[in-house]
């Protein structure tokens, strides 16, 4: 009998847990500890960097001896402790504009293991990836066949060859909430199969170009491989079809969307998608090729919360049959954390003291911004509320989302690693946006463009 062996799914704690006493611990951190009294403030993001290198080797380990390139999707959590401490594990970066790029140059990731997406990149954007150290990056990804035309004459203009990659839209629509699903046919993002050979013909015609790349990114929280491999079957075929005629491809790139557990379903782990993809690139003969992945949530997410603090409850009678709603107002909001507002994202939400105790009623969490959509969802606690909570899995797409909105301080951000101190990094506060927002604006030559 032939063994099934059950593919590994993504551990559901790796950083998260609880200490004997109950308390709420990230790596080694007791949370309760970090925050009491006169010690740091709220709302505060925490991550774990060690999980974090852990995760980030893992996913390159997967890879054993193949040629590959982690390229990390920076746009998830852009903090330079964990840029750089992703970029020392090994990994690369999947950037998508002059800011992402500087940030992961910045960290020490060397341009040629960057690549570069975005459907509407500006020139400066493109010099910057055209000017990255003596070639330029590994290859920006041309999302439509206009593109072309505005990369070559960019190259032209700065006296460089452009590497480029041609990001396939494989039209494959994957099962996962309808905004970040980017594989369709309806999608802004990569070039359709139909329009194939024109975008051939507008690489080609262009001397300054060298296509060196085919890639596809059809979503993100994938939990399975399907929809992955569909599309890195389309990838493959197309670089099939291109080294028939042309210089061989280097880049063979499958794109990133590996999920997380929020707290649901557990998906299959990061190593899964690689392994799985490897062996795809194998069947098709492209062993010897470099392999890319591009994860972003996988690597952060669980390595990350977000501390709130309790500032009140509210009670208020609802209808006339004497029913009641029960409010925990927190002094985080959607500014801090958009993910519920946007994609109506369930991210547990726990005391920090205490676990959830067993029946505990549930009652909805929201934050303090003026929309009804600054609302967390319902979450079981303790009849007496606790002073502080933690909302996990806030480490990818938190903080790089968040916003001022409503004359908000940014939030804190604190890092973590081993027995090692914190380390805390303050954005201006509230203040300084006042003085921002109170200051007349300058005459037009004054200003610069
Ligand atoms: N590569 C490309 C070209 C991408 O557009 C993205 C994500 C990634 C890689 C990384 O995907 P990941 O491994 O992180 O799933 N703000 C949303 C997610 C937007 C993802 C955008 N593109 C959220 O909070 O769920």
């Amino acid at each position: 009998m032939s063994q099934q062996t059950e593919p590994t799914r993504a551990a559901s704690l790796p950083s998260f847990d609880r200490d004997s006493a109950g308390r709420a611990r990230l790596g080694r951190s007791v949370l309760a500890d970090l925050f009491a009294p006169g010690q740091l403030s709220t709302p505060a993001y925490v991550y774990d960097l060690t999980g974090i290198r852990a995760a980030a080797q893992a996913l390159v380990e997967a890879f054993g001896e193949a040629p590959h390139l982690v390229a990390y999707a920076v746009k998830a959590n852009t903090a330079g402790p964990v840029v750089r401490t992703i970029a020392a594990a090994g990994c690369g970066a999947d950037v998508v504009s002059g800011g992402e790029l500087a940030v992961a140059l910045g960290a020490g990731i060397p341009p040629q293991r960057i690549v570069m997406s975005g459907v509407a990149k500006l020139d400066g954007e493109i010099d910057a990836a055209l000017m990255a150290g003596p070639h330029g990056i590994a290859a920006i990804q041309l999302e439509s066949v206009e593109e072309a035309s505005r990369v070559a004459a960019r190259a032209r203009a700065l006296g460089r060859r452009a590497r480029v990659g041609l990001r396939l839209n494989p039209g494959v629509l994957v099962d996962t909430h309808v905004h970040v699903a980017t594989g369709h046919d309806e999608a802004k993002f990569g070039i359709p199969m139909a329009d194939l050979g024109a975008a051939f013909e507008a690489i080609d015609a262009a001397c300054e170009l060298s296509l060196v790349g085919i890639s596809s990114h059809v979503g993100s929280q994938l939990m399975e491989t399907r929809g992955y491999l569909l599309a890195a079957e389309r990838v493959c075929d197309v670089v099939a079809a291109r080294d028939a005629k042309g210089p061989i491809i280097e880049l063979v790139d499958f794109g990133g969307g590996f999920g997380i557990d929020y707290g649901g379903t557990s998906p299959l782990a990061p190593d899964v998608f690689a392994r799985a993809a490897l062996d795809l690139a194998r069947r098709r003969g492209l062993e010897g090729r470099t392999i890319v992945v591009e994860p972003g949530r996988s690597l952060v997410a669980a390595m990350g919360v977000l501390v709130a603090r309790v500032i009140q409850t509210k009670r208020a009678r609802s209808g006339d049959q004497g029913g009641e709603r029960r409010w925990l107002m927190i002094d985080a909001g959607m500014n801090d954390l958009i993910r519920p507002a946007l994609y109506q994202a369930k991210h547990r939400i726990e005391p920090l003291d205490a676990p959830v105790p067993a029946g505990a009623r549930g009652i909805r969490v929201v934050g303090p911004v003026c929309e009804s959509s600054d609302d967390f969802g319902e979450h079981p606690m303790p009849e007496s509320a606790p002073d502080l909570v933690v909302i996990r899995d806030a480490g990818a797409y938190g903080y790089t989302m968040a916003s001022e909105y409503n004359g908000r301080a940014l939030p804190i951000e604190v890092f973590l690693d081993g027995d090692a101190a914190p380390q805390v990094k303050r954005p201006r506060g509230v203040d300084a946006w006042v003085r921002e927002r109170l200051e007349e604006p300058v005459a037009r030559g004054d200003a610069g463009r």
